[in-house]
């Protein structure tokens, strides 16, 4: 009896939690809503199945509890309620299955006038392309995929000249045109999921696979790994925005051809070679230049840096060091990181620029007569740690704006990307999403810069993370925002 009291509880919580749970569905941004109908479907026959079982359960415990007299009789087989069960059970699965097949037949059915994107996973990263003005990708092959060029690419096909390289985890698509995913991988299974267009896919090594949907919100979303990879899985996230054409188009623009990727980083100095390949590699997006804490130990003042390592061991980081790092990264871990890059194979002449750039981004005070390596080449003037002391405090900020990579969601020329534009921001009157308004002072611009997510501007989404910045580079920022400004604050 009491069994069949916990019973009860558990159907009536079960339905209960079924219709008040905090965990619903997010807002599809896609075409694909008919998969949302699909988990439906299948949500409702479970759950009519397992009510039905729990019901029986309870009145079989009832109605057989056990009473003076009452003995169990022994029935070897029963082959009428035997087919009952045979045909309820069908039914229920194919009423699973079969609007499941339909809508994936759909799903990798592509429309004629779909444009194209391919996404590559690599342990533990999303490179993407797209093809360049003649709509075809060039082919790839295995035996091209190296560290610089990580999508193989041949580098003889014509088509592919003007494909363009993605190299970042940052996709954008145009809204409201279908447009085909092509999956590759170049190590191990890896799978492509962004659950507010409810779409994921293996991605196969050997492989290409694919499906299709139209954007129809507007909005930046996480793109997921979502088949474990191995030790760095978790980390393994990218975004894809939905954007209009025009931002689409302006973005697409940005980003370098296959020919142009060829010759990344071989022409200025050594030190704007190794920042255009660290910049293009996209070192950055771990390794800050600057200082700040990032994914992984940042490159100011690396060399002559006295470093903890996993293993318990310290090392003084030297020339042989960095170079072993970018190669084998596994090599020697830096404590406190996880081991998740992967290996790059730059060539010597590559080394040598990486390494210039990275010295040029100074040493940490207290090590300041330590005994790195100098490099024989002009350090020309993006020498940051000398010439910070030079620098007017807006040239100053402008600096700190690109280490950080604002101008990547804000502009300062007044075009709207993801966040409001620095163009004329000083002294602007701002309207928030609650409806309240302020004038854009100095208080207000160091607010949002911390504490990006205290007062959000109406139309923009609260995506900014804190920036962790000294006094010095938000002044400089502060600066920097004035002298875009055709505006002024009165008292300031
Ligand atoms: Cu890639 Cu998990």
């Amino acid at each position: 009896m009491a069994i069949a009291v916990v019973l009860i509880i558990l159907v009536i919580g079960s339905v209960l939690f079924n219709f008040l749970t905090p965990w619903t569905f997010t807002p599809v941004a896609s075409n694909w809503g008919s998969i949302d109908t699909t988990v439906i479907i299948t949500l409702a026959v479970t759950g009519v199945v397992t009510l039905a079982i729990a019901f029986f359960l309870i009145y079989v415990l009832i109605k057989y509890r056990t009473r003076p007299g009452l003995k169990a009789v022994y029935q070897p087989e029963n082959k009428k309620l035997e087919w009952w069960l045979i045909g309820l059970s069908s039914v229920g699965i194919v009423a699973m299955l079969a609007p499941g097949l339909i809508v994936y037949n759909d799903y990798v059915t592509v429309p004629e006038d779909a444009h194209e994107f391919e996404a590559v996973g690599t342990q533990w990263r999303w490179t993407f392309r797209y093809p360049g003005d003649d709509g075809v990708f060039g082919t790839s092959e295995p035996r091209f995929i190296n560290g610089q060029l990580p999508l193989g690419l041949s580098p003889d096909d014509p088509n592919g000249q003007d494909d363009r390289i993605i190299l970042s985890n940052e996709l954008y698509v145009p809204m409201d045109r279908p447009v085909k995913a092509l999956l590759r991988s170049v190590d191990v299974l890896h799978d492509f999921y962004v659950p507010q267009i409810r779409a994921k896919m293996d991605m196969v090594p050997g492989i290409v696979s694919w499906f299709w949907f139209t954007p129809t919100r507007e909005g930046r979303y996480e793109i997921l790994c979502a088949e474990l990879c191995g030790v760095g899985h978790y980390n393994m996230r990218g975004h894809m925005v939905m954007a209009p054409q025009d931002e689409f188009d302006a973005w697409l623009e940005s980003k370098p051809t296959f020919a142009e990727s060829l010759t990344l980083g071989t022409t200025g100095g050594l030190v704007d070679q190794g920042e255009a390949l660290v910049n293009g590699q996209g070192c950055v997006a771990c390794h800050s230049v600057d200082g700040s804490p990032s994914l992984a130990p940042t490159w100011q003042g690396i060399f002559g840096r006295e470093t903890s390592l996993a293993d318990g061991s310290t090392i003084i980081v030297d020339e042989a060091y960095f170079r072993e790092s970018i190669i084998d990264p596994q090599a020697k871990l830096v404590a406190g990181f996880p081991p998740v890059m992967i290996a790059y194979d730059f060539s010597e002449e590559q080394l040598d620029a990486i390494v210039a750039y990275a010295q040029s981004l100074g040493q940490e005070s207290d090590n300041s007569d330590s005994s790195a390596p100098e490099s024989e080449d002009d350090m020309g003037s993006s020498d940051a740690s000398s010439s910070s002391d030079d620098m007017s405090l807006e040239e100053l900020g402008a600096q700190v704006a690109a280490q950080n990579a604002c101008n990547g969601c804000h502009s300062i020329d007044g075009s709207q990307v993801i966040g409001p534009t620095w163009k004329d921001l000083y002294g602007s009157q701002r309207t928030f999403s609650d409806g309240t308004t302020a004038i854009a002072d100095e208080a207000y611009i160091r607010e949002s810069i911390m504490n990006p997510t205290a007062k959000v501007v109406e139309g923009f989404q609260p995506v900014m993370p804190p920036v962790p910045l000294s006094e010095e580079q938000i002044d400089a920022l502060v600066a920097y925002a004035k002298a875009n400004s055709s505006l002024s604050v009165e008292g300031e």
